[in-house]
């Protein structure tokens, strides 16, 4: 992934590292070996590659819709130069307000080419952080569908704005291959039905009787407003923070509207060199008694902290995303690894914090990375609710308490066998009350973050096994601060387990073997309602199994076999959707699918209800529905 250094650096590197297993996983480029070995017909169709993550925007029935290609652009050796851009312009066919918007990502490369990271701001607002697939000499496609919906206040604002795309590319006799990419946006007006009845005025004023206040519908809608925080000096290197170490917090002075109602924060994150399998690393310990020259340490945990003004305000454990170049790139043809295409955002509700916010002065947000080692490619974006009747609300943060972070650490070593245990939890209790002109809210927000990781050396450190369990459950209350009357609520339960077994055996001349099994799956659950407006439940169970072997020389696979299957499983209130895949060695051997989907029903549609089934809830980490934000 994108290396402030150019790659032969690894090179020699791995040449130490044969035997010395505490660098495996790795990554590695593939052109799939001995593939295209007979038949390189200069036309071959380029294979479509998949990544079944995330259920894919669906758009609602009859709207009008509008496609605006952004950006084409070829990434060839593009290592330290500033992204690409172009102009955006929002369709003048279709008008905001929009029920959905996704972005279009698609890439095509041949030749011979590692794993590259790539990102999409617009106006230095990241809407996608997503990496590549490595390339085959026949060459190979693959698009990325993303709701981008809740990004709505930015792609209206005239006259437009600046999209920037970055891929650090290395292009040369070796690496061919060249990154072709098109960004286009799909805008998908508002059926009648969903925005004419009741604007974004408070629902509870339609409604006087009973006289408890409810949320406005606006705080279901895309945000009013959305402040970038990310690296001022973007247009050149980049917009996002390059996190070093744990001592290194990255932030922005930023300055709100003093009629901010709610605020939520979107984490884009990705490890990436020293840090890319940092749920393997070994301790520093290991790796000094044992002379290896490997950087991979610091060992096996690591948690995105959030502050607002030093005050911790979230955090979470980054879900282990898998680069098509990692452990084994063999893997990863043609299904890419869980999230690979489009890494999970996290939100992290920032309401009860607006007690010290809304002053009109200038108030740091800092990103920085528990236990992290060069680098954490980290940015973000703050979702602001505006109160559309008044210039100001009053707000305070209730009884503030650091949440601590508790963790336990049981190492045994001896010589290049080793076993690392670490458990570490942290609990946190916020809440703060916000006064606007549709009433006086406060916000709860209860976090629990919990993370069990193993990294074990047997056999003189050949056999690796690699065990991640990490769970967060969150749930955000707002209640009315007069009747203490429950009037929202969000509970999202994530949870990631990882495992994973690596031997290698050495191989003649400089080659080593190395077989693996994996198992890697993402599990999210929410439960949302609002008093009067809508009740919903996501769930989202995303499951891989993969196993295999290969020879490598070097960072190149020469020869190999794998096997992977791929379990999707997601269903909302509209329906289900479920996705089956099995592959070998490149091929997919079957690919089944089965949905059913309620058709929308017109009378239930009518309803303010609709406004939130009519748009379905992207459940990551986070509740990604760009209605409620939880995490
Ligand atoms: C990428 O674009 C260039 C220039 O248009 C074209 O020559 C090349 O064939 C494209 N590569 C792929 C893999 O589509
Ligand atoms: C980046 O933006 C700044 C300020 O808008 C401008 O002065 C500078 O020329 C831009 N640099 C690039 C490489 O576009
Ligand atoms: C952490 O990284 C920052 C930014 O690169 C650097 O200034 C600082 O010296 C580093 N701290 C440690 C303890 O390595
Ligand atoms: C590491 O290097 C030191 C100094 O050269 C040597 O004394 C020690 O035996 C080495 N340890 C191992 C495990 O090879
Ligand atoms: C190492 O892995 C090999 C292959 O799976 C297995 O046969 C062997 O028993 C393992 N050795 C140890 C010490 O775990
Ligand atoms: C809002 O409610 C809180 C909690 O009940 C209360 O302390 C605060 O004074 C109220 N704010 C206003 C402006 O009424
Ligand atoms: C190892 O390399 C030598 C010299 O390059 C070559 O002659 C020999 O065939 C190779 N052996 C294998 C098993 O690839
Ligand atoms: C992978 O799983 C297979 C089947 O369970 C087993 O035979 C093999 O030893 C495992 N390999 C590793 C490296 O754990
Ligand atoms: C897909 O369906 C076929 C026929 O029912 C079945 O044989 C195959 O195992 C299924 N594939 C997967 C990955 O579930």
């Amino acid at each position: 992934m994108p290396l402030r250094a150019p790659p032969h650096r690894l090179l020699l590197l791995l040449v130490l590292l044969v035997p010395a297993l505490a660098d495996v996983p790795d990554r590695y480029s593939s052109p799939r070996p001995g593939a295209s070995a007979g038949a390189r017909l200069g036309n071959a169709p380029a294979q479509e590659y998949l990544d079944p993550t995330y259920p894919a925007p669906r758009p609602p029935p009859s709207t009008p819709s509008c496609v605006v290609p952004v950006l084409s652009y070829s990434f060839a050796n593009t290592y330290g130069a500033p992204p690409a851009t172009a102009a955006y312009a929002p369709p003048a066919g279709c008008p905001a307000p929009w029920s959905l918007v996704a972005l279009s990502f698609s890439a095509a490369v041949a030749g011979d080419q590692y794993d590259r990271v790539a990102a999409v701001w617009l106006d230095g607002a990241e809407l996608l952080r997503t990496t590549t697939a490595e390339p085959t000499p026949d060459g190979i496609r693959w698009t990325v569908r993303k709701d981008v919906t809740r990004h709505s206040a930015q792609l209206r604002s005239p006259p437009g704005g600046v999209l920037s795309v970055m891929l650090e590319n290395l292009v040369n006799d070796q690496y061919t291959g060249v990154y072709n990419v098109s960004v286009s946006l799909e805008f998908h007006g508002a059926p009648a039905y969903l925005f004419d009845a009741g604007s974004s005025a408070g629902a509870g004023a339609v409604d006087s009787n009973p006289p408890t206040p409810t949320l406005p519908q606006s705080y279901f809608q895309p945000a009013d407003l959305i402040l970038p925080i990310s690296e001022a000096t973007g247009n050149s290197s980049g917009f996002w923070f390059r996190i070093q170490n744990s001592s290194d917090s990255r932030s922005k002075l930023v300055t709100i509207p003093s009629n901010t109602y709610r605020a939520v924060l979107e984490v884009f994150v990705s490890p990436h060199s020293n840090d890319e399998f940092w749920y393997s690393n070994p301790p520093d310990l290991y790796i000094r008694e044992n002379n290896l020259t490997t950087a991979r340490g610091n060992a096996a945990y690591r948690e995105v902290v959030v502050s607002v003004d030093r005050h911790c305000a979230g955090s979470f454990v980054p879900f282990p995303v898998i680069y098509t170049g990692g452990i084994n790139p063999l893997f990863w043809q043609p299904v890419a690894a869980l999230g690979a295409f489009d890494l999970p955002t996290y939100d992290v509700e920032l309401t009860p914090f607006l007690g010290l916010l809304v002053d009109g002065k200038a108030h740091e947000i800092a990103l920085s990375v528990v236990d992290g080692i060069a680098e954490w490619l980290v940015d973000a974006n703050l979702h602001l609710w505006l109160d559309p009747a008044s210039s100001s609300v009053s707000a305070a943060l209730g009884r503030y308490r650091t949440p601590r972070l508790s963790i336990t650490r049981r190492y045994h070593s001896r010589l290049l066998d080793g076993s690392f245990q670490i458990r570490a939890k942290r609990k946190s209790r916020l809440s703060g009350w916000v006064k606007s002109s549709f009433g006086n809210f406060t916000t709860e927000v209860e976090t629990e973050v919990e993370a069990s990781s193993l990294v074990e050396f047997t056999n003189q450190g050949r056999n690796k096994t690699v065990r991640l369990q990490a769970e967060q459950g969150t749930e955000i209350t707002v209640r009315s601060s007069e009747t203490w009357k429950e009037v929202g609520k969000v509970e999202t339960e994530a949870k990631f387990p990882l495992w994973l077994e690596m031997v290698t055996e050495d191989g003649e001349n400089g080659t080593y073997v190395m077989r693996a099994n994996l198992t890697h799956s993402l599990r999210v659950e929410t439960d949302a309602e609002a008093e009067r407006l809508f009740e919903r439940e996501t769930k989202l169970a995303d499951e891989q199994a993969a196993a295999g072997w290969m020879l490598v020389r070097d960072h190149d696979v020469l020869d190999g076999s794998a096997a992977t299957v791929q379990a999707y499983r997601y269903s909302d209130d509209a329906g289900r959707y479920e996705r089956a895949i099995d592959t070998l060695d490149g091929a997919v051997l079957s690919d089944n699918v089965t949905e059913s989907y309620r058709v929308l029903n017109l009378n239930a549609v009518a309803s303010p209800n609709a406004r939130c089934r009519g748009r379905r809830c992207n459940g990551v980490v986070a509740a990604k529905c760009s209605d409620i934000a939880a995490m």
